[in-house]
């Protein structure tokens, strides 16, 4: 094997490096942490490796924090946490595969066969990499419907055949050729396909379903909004500025509430290499988002991911996806009102006034939680009258305050500091760099937001923060300098109105051990050894209005449990008491939690399964294609481990979760 390159770390997220906010108000560190403080919770925290030294158990806690019994608004078995290379759920329930990566989407598509990959079969198989799941009923049945899934990045040590090395220990990837990078750009982008539940309660996938349809890497997409057409969209392949190749590293997303399937493009820097030319006028744009990181070798074979031949491309990437899953034919549309960033995801509500809201986080150490109100309302009885309601309305984005309070600062050009003065001649120039003219709006800088998900019940939305580890100081919003297992606020609109431009907002949960005092966890007493997780990640509030939280970082280093789906607690007394339910194989990360209208199905996306292994007792040394931690979900030695979406159901029907 020659041309070989150092084994890279492969989940972009982790190798943000320590955040490109550049700006002197990273950490409010002037601002005392009053509310922090008058609470009690420890200050700091510490690196996962020296906490294991100071244990105190749960019953050391403060008797004031303990949460009466029964009060839970869940009622399942709990799952035992713990790490092996199967995927459990709450007992009563059925977890079973529905679509793993290289299955067939279409009647002509090939039969997945991991030795002899082409571009041509990926682009009619599921994608890598599953990571937000919705799903759209057809014809108002409940029964049958669309799933629309994210397929975010690759990992190539668990995709390909013979292209690992492995030496002292340190594993090698070789250099990627041309019918690789192109297998890699087909698996990319996201999946629509009908599946149906047969008369067992069992979801099947609809081969001739007429909506199939897989997006790539490569696929059609048109630039709308304020940003489209301007000069720094235009490139040699379109001088218009407004027609774009492909859409990558599809994180989470949404459905809005007219059914059509929102793609958020987050890590996008990894997929640039190249020098700009000397002295372009991107280079501080380029640079506040790490571009380029050269972690993919497209820009080789494709100059468009190459910033020295075509150095305007970046900025047709980092925007939120609209894709009308209704007409297989349709041409997703980058929504470009909705700013540009590491969009992790683009959950809406429509609020009172019919106006809809979708909330945004921005996922790197100190960037922004924001949120958009689109001009128009929702009409419900009329589809297509809300088709382009994403290119007209407001972005704000938050700034926390220590006493409680939460304002949204409008990124409008014009206002404030946002001035052709300061580099912003239009619209266009905000949304294009939405970062730097939140940094000079002193936007609050946060620990790594992830999915925020809104309550259309009751006004709020819980914003996941994942984790900051370089965060030297605290501050009011991120109550934990090192902050390795993250948090989640709860924000509170003024009068329950997802419109307001000010509103509240409170600590729900400080994440990690709480029977490790130094960890400075918050979770209610009435929480179990199983129930406590770190790195919360994604989110969804099922019909009832109650909160699920999945996560991504749990490994048998950092808290002796994979990652999986815990159900959250948000009201009354058991506010803070989380339970696991369902947990994932070895080296996974759990993505895309969406449950059923009628809760009788959970949809899970379990991703890069088996990327990992080395601090499990059950591999103890690096996993890759030929020698993996884990081969689900066949457990088949001639198949390698492939993510895959999960149906739960409960055993003789039912709704999950409930008594
Ligand atoms: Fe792709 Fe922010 O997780
Ligand atoms: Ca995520
Ligand atoms: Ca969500
Ligand atoms: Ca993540």
């Amino acid at each position: 094997m020659t041309n070989q390159t150092p084994f890279r770390t492969t989940r972009l997220e982790e190798a943000c490096g320590p955040g490109t906010n550049p700006t002197a108000n990273r950490t409010m560190g002037e601002i005392i942490a009053a509310r922090f403080s008058r609470r009690g919770f420890l200050k700091g925290s510490m690196a996962t490796a020296a906490i294991a030294a100071t244990v105190s158990p749960l019953a050391m806690m403060a008797a004031s924090e303990a949460k009466a019994q029964g009060a839970s608004a869940f009622s399942f078995p709990e799952v035992e946490a713990g790490v092996d290379a199967d995927h459990h759920v709450a007992e009563g329930y059925d977890a079973d595969v529905l679509l793993r990566w290289g299955d067939r989407l279409f009647p002509d598509a090939p039969d997945f066969d991991p030795k002899a990959q082409t571009a041509e079969a990926q682009r009619r198989q599921f994608g890598y990499n599953n990571d937000f799941v919705g799903f759209v009923p057809l014809e108002g049945s409940a029964d049958r419907g669309l799933l629309c899934v994210n397929h975010e990045y690759t990992n190539e040590h668990l995709m390909f055949p013979g292209i690992v090395t492995v030496k002292d220990g340190e594993i090698t990837v070789s250099e990627a050729d041309r019918t690789r990078v192109d297998i890699e750009m087909a698996a990319h982008g996201g999946t629509v396909v009908e599946i149906r539940r047969n008369t067992g309660g069992k979801w099947a996938v609809v081969l001739d379903g007429a909506l199939n349809r897989r997006i790539t890497a490569d696929t059609p997409m048109e630039i709308r909004g304020p940003a489209a057409g301007h000069a720094r969209m235009q490139t040699p392949d379109d001088p218009t500025g407004t027609k774009v190749l492909g859409t990558i590293n599809n994180c989470a997303g949404g459905i809005t509430p007219w059914g059509t399937y929102i793609m958020a493009e987050e890590n996008i820097h990894g997929y640039f290499m190249g020098e700009l030319p000397e002295g372009h006028p991107e280079a501080a744009n380029y640079e506040r988002l790490g571009i380029p990181e050269s972690t993919y070798a497209w820009g080789r074979f494709h100059d468009r991911f190459d910033v020295s031949k075509q150095p305007n491309e970046p900025n047709r990437f980092g925007w939120i996806v609209e894709v009308d899953v209704m007409d297989p034919n349709s041409v997703p549309k980058k929504r470009t009102a909705l700013g540009r960033f590491k969009h992790e995801g683009a959950e809406s509500v429509v609020a009172k006034d019919g106006r809809v809201v979708f909330y945004l986080g921005d996922d790197e150490r100190f960037d922004y939680v924001y949120k958009f109100v689109t001009a128009g309302r929702y009409n419900p009885e009329d589809r297509a009258a809300n088709m382009d309601l994403l290119d007209e309305g407001t972005l704000y984005v938050a700034r926390f305050h220590e006493d409680g309070s939460l304002e949204w600062l409008p990124l409008v050009q014009g206002r404030g500091p946002l001035t052709a003065a300061n580099g912003f001649q239009s619209q266009a120039d905000v949304l294009i760099e939405t970062r730097r003219a939140a940094d000079l709006l002193e936007a609050t800088p946060m620990d790594r937001p992830e999915d925020i998900q809104p309550n259309p019940a009751n006004g709020r939305a819980y914003v996941m923060l994942t984790n900051n580890t370089k965060r030297e100081e605290a501050d009011a919003a991120n109550p934990r300098a090192k902050n390795a297992f993250g948090h989640i606020i709860e924000i509170i609109e003024e009068g329950e109105d997802f419109t307001a431009t000010t509103g509240r907002w409170e600590v729900l949960l400080q994440c990690g051990d709480p029977s490790i005092a130094e960890v400075g966890a918050t979770f209610s007493t009435e929480t179990t050894a199983n129930g406590w997780f770190g790195m919360p990640d994604n989110a969804a509030v099922d019909a009832d209005g109650r909160l699920w939280v999945s996560t991504d970082g749990n490994s048998s280093s950092d808290t002796g449990r994979t990652d999986g789906l815990w159900a959250v607690d948000t009201e009354g007394e058991a506010r803070g008491t989380s339970r696991l339910f369902y947990r994932v194989p070895v080296g996974g990360e759990l993505c895309g939690p969406c449950p059923t209208e009628d809760m009788t199905t959970f949809f899970v996306a379990v991703q890069h399964p088996g990327d990992g292994g080395e601090d499990w007792e059950g591999h103890g040394r690096p996993s890759y294609y030929e020698d993996l931690s884990t081969r689900w979900p066949d457990f088949d030695d001639a198949m390698p481990v492939r993510p895959a979406v999960v149906a739960i159901t409960r055993q003789g029907g039912g709704r999950i979760g409930s008594a």
